[in-house]
């Protein structure tokens, strides 16, 4: 896991084959990935639909990783304890869908889980600067959430840089993580701007080599932009 210039390396199961999703999720697993992104969607907060709880579950016995759920809906509190049921250590809300975000976080910490929050690209810090201490988790999105293999938008790095500096600056243990058109390159990026956790899924599934290449050569990019001098 993150810490310690210790890049994580999580997998959007976006562009898995959902005919043989749990392969897929084996696959990952011993691909050498740190935990997998459940991508929920509603079809109503972002314009694509997915997956439900009963799904993550078929999948929780295949493999020994964490399960994280980004929850892309518009009203995520009457289902939180089903994702942690299904067998997610750590559940995202997007800030944009809770009008009372602070108990939101407050409730899925009571569930057991850790508590994650992400923002959409037009969204500032602020949103979440007075939750800092609720969250285990930012998600700051480098896309506009919905579908995979979309690009990568710099214009969120002075975001990340932002979070980064709040959370140290406060001395907090919260995990601060980019999804959204991540590859070898744009990491590197992300990573100098001060994020430690990295969600990718298309650079994870296509490009070259084996995809445990494909993951270690993105660890080790994250790695080196971890470890230079901003
Ligand atoms: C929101 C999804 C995607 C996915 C990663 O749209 O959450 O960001 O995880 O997709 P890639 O890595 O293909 O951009």
């Amino acid at each position: 896991m993150p810490g310690q210039g210790r890049p994580a390396i999580v997998a959007s199961v976006l562009p898995a084959d959902f005919a043989r999703l749990g392969e897929d999720v084996q696959a990952l697993e011993k691909a050498g990935v740190d935990r997998i992104q459940w991508d929920v969607m509603d079809g109503s907060f972002v314009p694509n639909m997915t997956f439900g709880p009963d799904v993550i579950a078929a999948n929780r016995g295949l493999v020994v990783m964490g399960f994280e759920a980004h929850l892309m809906v518009v009203h995520p509190e009457p289902m939180l304890a089903r994702w942690v049921e299904a067998g997610c250590e750590i559940v995202i809300v997007h800030a944009e869908a809770c009008l009372h975000l602070h108990r939101t976080l407050s409730e899925i910490r009571e569930l057991g889980a850790k508590a994650g929050v992400a923002l959409n690209p037009a969204t500032p810090f602020a949103a979440v600067e007075n939750v800092l201490d609720l969250l285990d988790l930012l998600l700051v999105m480098t896309v506009n959430p919905g579908f995979g293999g979309q690009s990568y938008i710099a214009s969120t790095e002075p975001k990340i840089a932002m979070a980064r500096a709040e959370i140290d600056r406060r001395g907090l243990d919260v995990e601060l993580e980019v999804d959204g058109g991540i590859g070898t390159q744009t990491i590197r990026a992300a990573a100098a701007a001060g994020a430690d956790v990295f969600c990718a899924g298309s650079s994870l599934f296509t490009g070259d080599g084996t995809m445990a290449d494909r993951v270690a050569a993105m660890r080790a990019a994250a790695t080196e932009a971890m470890s230079t001098p901003a």
